[in-house]
């Protein structure tokens, strides 16, 4: 089964999420709604609805609530709420093939739409049962999440001191957060025991540091079909698994001698990636990322052994093996 597959497989409920994310969005400034629309146009994988709405399922025995139906809306408007900001901050200019609204509009509007889009998020949380204040905390932690994982980014960014420590906090925060909102509130809405929510939250923060670990690599290793620019991370200062791995693999003496060239990579970016990029290859930074990437995976495929057989379990482990073999 592939994503489309799962796509078809989840049948009316994915199209009330697609028509609740429209909806949801509707003003009438039409230049928030011409905006809209031109991102909605190319709306890139939709993971985090299909595993909330996978997740409901499963916890359920193949029920999809109302309120779950919003939980996906609102995990995918805050994804998208977060990529809307992510290009002003990196100053990217392609996401999913085409400009960014970033270098189309510029930084207000992107920033701007961003806040609509995750302030929508949060009315849908709010709305989707009369006590959603469980899940909204969950929603807010992934929020304040978010922010201090950005943050701690540009931190250890200017500081050049990034460990695998830090380097794992960042990305829980700022990916494997809210793919554990998106599938806690989804087994929250199906009443799942709390046994059953903690492994749905297992399942999300192991898939979550998988999939980033994946964009890190891609980072170094993708094609055009990535959608995004290749090799930024490092011309942002950002030392991804890759980079840590061959640090692991080359000794304390080389480690220092590329920290230093990355804190001063402004001064000869394209001599300097090319420089870093061929060093990770040389110390198998990207063979020490896709072993930490199966760990994960095969960490996250564990956590759902406690759920009873069904499709809706079969297509999260497909998910999760789609994580590690995806090339966008
Ligand atoms: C991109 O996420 C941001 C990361 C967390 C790496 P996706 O790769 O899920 O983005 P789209 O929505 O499919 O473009
Ligand atoms: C991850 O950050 C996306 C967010 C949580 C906003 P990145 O900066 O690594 O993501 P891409 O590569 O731009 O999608
Ligand atoms: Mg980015
Ligand atoms: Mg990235």
């Amino acid at each position: 089964m592939d994503i489309k597959a799962i796509k078809e497989y989840l049948g009316v409920d994915w199209l009330a999420v697609q028509n609740q994310i429209v909806s949801s969005l509707k003003s009438d400034i039409g230049l928030l709604n011409a905006t809209n629309d031109s991102i909605l146009s190319h709306s890139g994988k939709q993971l985090r609805p299909m595993l909330s709405l996978l997740m409901a399922k499963a916890c359920s025995g193949g029920m999809v609530s109302d309120a779950a139906i919003k939980y996906a809306a609102a995990a995918e408007l805050l994804h998208n709420a977060t990529l809307l900001h992510d290009d002003v901050a990196d100053g990217s200019d392609k996401r999913r093939g085409v400009p960014t609204i970033m270098s189309l509009m510029g930084s207000s509007v992107s920033v701007l739409v961003g806040d609509y889009w995750l302030v929508k998020a949060m009315e849908l949380v709010l709305d989707a049962a009369d006590d959603s204040s469980k899940v909204m905390k969950v929603f807010s932690k992934t929020l304040s999440d978010l922010a201090e994982g950005e943050m701690l980014q540009l931190q250890k960014a200017r500081k050049g001191d990034t460990d695998e420590d830090d380097y794992l906090r960042i990305i829980y925060n700022k990916t494997a957060s809210l793919f554990e909102a998106a599938c806690v509130s989804a087994a929250i809405s199906s009443g799942a025991s709390e046994e059953m929510v903690k492994a749905a939250k297992d399942y999300a923060v192991a898939l979550g540091l998988a999939f980033q670990i994946k964009d890190d690599i891609l980072d170094y290793s993708g094609t055009e079909a990535v959608g995004k620019p290749l090799g930024a991370d490092i011309l942002e200062q950002k030392m991804t698994l890759p980079l840590l791995g061959a640090f692991a693999n080359a000794g304390k003496e080389k480690e220092t001698e590329i920290r230093v060239k990355i804190n001063d990579i402004e001064s000869h970016p394209e001599e300097y990636r090319n420089e870093i990029v061929a060093f990770v290859k040389e110390y198998n930074g990207l063979e020490y990322a896709v072993s930490r990437l199966n760990s994960y995976v095969e960490a996250a495929v564990g956590a759902l052994s406690m759920f009873p057989d069904s499709e809706a379990r079969d297509s999260l482990i497909e998910l999760a093996h789609f994580t590690a073999d995806r090339i966008m």
